[in-house]
């Protein structure tokens, strides 16, 4: 979608259809609604007035005005409260404004700022949230479909601002907001695709492809015989079951440079999840296509990284193969070798997420990097701990580091809440003949597997991402949860991570 701004009053902007918004239980409209209320007679105030419109979050009203201005349709949306407003509700009011611009097949709108003016939000922020709400909001996976299962998509967006000032910010923001979102949608993309399409290969292929697309980045593709050379055992352990050739993909973008601090990004990349020899129940196993979840939030942030062309030498790290039973597949009991020499008893083939990450985190050490955070669909404990779509476990050997993720979920609305590290989780995964064990039983189950991570994350400050629960939207749309998370892949983690980078960049 191409996303403009233009400077003027909206009730004078020529196109199809244009967007207000409004708070909820005000009485006197102000702003570009009260301009545009008064254009059209009052027609908005008598809706509010009978009832008809409540300015609750995500409501539209539809009103034509028949030639009292140029615009054919004019959309009213609500903002919810103006008490605890922010920029979720923003994101919540454009993804819901869009997506009716799309049921009543507009192919153009404009919109003004969401929370910008009486919202009193910082005009690059609400820019970069509107924005992302409404590419959020519009998205679909429907690559699979032979029909198109909705009307076109709209392909142009423009924010309308009274105050010429605020120009340069409101397009930075939206600039920023469109990569950010973009990305989130390639992240949605991969996980949302079919494990048969989605192989290691073809992720691999996508990362190639990505890097290719600018002069900042490269990518390395090590494949399984390399792995082998590197020490990666336990990465190895899991992909001996399938016959998927696996893939080790390291992306960096400005390579070389030592004049900028360097952040690693690790994603847990198992592109089906069986759970090998320890199979998994059949009930629902199609999901499992979704635990390369982390591995496309990495994809995704890596392709805003070089759009955005931030400032880091960001390297983003997808140990990427598939968990299956077979004739070659690694057995409950066996032990693995890591690349940092630690053995590891297997007790169950399905807790194999902390195995691929074990080295990927060992090599993340080779960069000396100022800080390095890997997300993995790790555990259905944290499932159970935090919720459905509530929470991302963090757990971090650093509070700095966490604070400062802390601080981009807080403006992001990805959340994630502080989990502990605490050394009595170690003695659950001690093996009576190898150096550890994979799995902790089933008491603290998150805590157990973040502690075999730390194993591994040794040399540099470290922050584990339990996004289990936060990568998959299984219920429907209702009311009550915000339209810019649809039913499906999430993106969850993209938006979060390229907040931080620019957090980080800009310190
Ligand atoms: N990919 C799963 C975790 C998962 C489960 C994500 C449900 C999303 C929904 C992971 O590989 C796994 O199987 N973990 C096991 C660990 C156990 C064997 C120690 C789990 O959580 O049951
Ligand atoms: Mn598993
Ligand atoms: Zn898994």
């Amino acid at each position: 979608m191409e996303i403009r701004v233009g400077v003027g009053g909206i009730q004078a902007t020529e196109d199809e259809l244009i967007v207000v918004n409004l708070f909820e239980g005000v009485g006197a409209l102000g702003g570009a609604a009260g301009a545009v209320d008064q254009a059209l007679g009052g027609a908005i105030s008598e809706a509010i007035a009978a009832g008809d419109l409540r300015g609750k979050v995500g409501e539209t009203a539809l009103f034509y005005p028949r030639g009292a201005i140029p615009a054919r349709r004019v959309l009213v949306v609500g903002l919810g409260k103006e008490e605890g407003f922010g920029l979720g509700q923003v994101r919540w009011a454009a993804a819901a404004a869009a997506r009716k611009v799309r049921e009543l097949g507009a192919h153009s709108f404009s919109s003004i700022v969401h929370g910008a003016g009486a919202g009193a939000l910082a005009p690059d922020a609400a820019a970069q949230a509107t924005v992302e709400g409404t590419i959020l909001g519009l998205y679909r996976y429907q690559e699979l479909k032979s029909e198109p299962v909705d009307r076109a998509d709209p392909d142009r967006l423009t924010l309308v601002l009274l105050d010429a000032e605020v120009l340069p910010a409101v397009e930075e923001g939206a600039r920023i907001g469109q990569v950010a979102a973009e990305a989130a949608c390639l992240a949605r993309d991969w996980t949302n695709r079919p494990a048969n399409m989605a192989t290691p290969t073809d992720l691999a292929d996508e990362a190639e492809e990505i890097a290719g697309g600018f002069e900042s980045m490269t990518c390395q593709v090590i494949d399984e015989e390399q792995a082998a050379e590197l020490g990666m055992g336990a990465f190895l352990g899991v992909a001996q079951g399938s016959e998927e050739p696996a893939a080790f993909v390291v992306m960096e973008h400005n390579p070389g440079r030592d004049d900028l601090d360097t952040i690693v990004l690790v994603g847990k990349g198992i592109t089906f999840d069986s759970g090998g020899i320890s199979l998994k129940p059949s009930e629902d196993m199609d999901r499992m296509r979704d635990d390369m979840g982390g591995a496309a939030a990495v994809l995704g942030t890596m392709w805003a990284v070089g759009r955005l062309d931030i400032p880091l030498h960001v390297v983003g790290i997808m140990p990427l193969t598939e968990n299956l039973p077979s004739g070659y597949a690694y057995k409950p009991g066996d032990v693995l070798r890591a690349m940092n020499g630690k053995t590891i008893e297997i007790l169950s083939t399905d807790a194999e997420g902390r195995l691929v990450l074990a080295d990927a985190l060992v090599y993340a050490g080779r960069y000396r990097p100022k800080a390095v955070i890997d997300l993995a669909t790790l555990t259905g404990a944290c499932v159970i701990a935090l919720g459905r779509g509530v929470a991302a476990g963090a757990f971090s050997t650093d509070s700095g580091l966490l604070v400062r993720l802390q601080a981009a979920a807080g403006a992001t609305g990805e959340r994630i809440w502080p989990m502990p590290l605490f050394d009595e989780y170690k003695d659950s995964i001690e093996s009576l003949t190898a150096d550890l064990t994979n799995t902790g039983g089933r008491m603290g189950g998150v805590g157990t597997s973040a502690i075999f991570l730390k194993e591994f994350a040794e040399g540099y400050p470290w922050t584990h991402l339990d996004i289990a629960g936060m990568v998959f939207e299984e219920r429907p749309a209702t009311p009550k949860r915000p339209p810019h998370l649809t039913k499906g892949g999430t993106g969850f983690g993209v938006r979060l991570l390229v907040q931080f980078l620019r957090d980080w960049a800009s310190d």
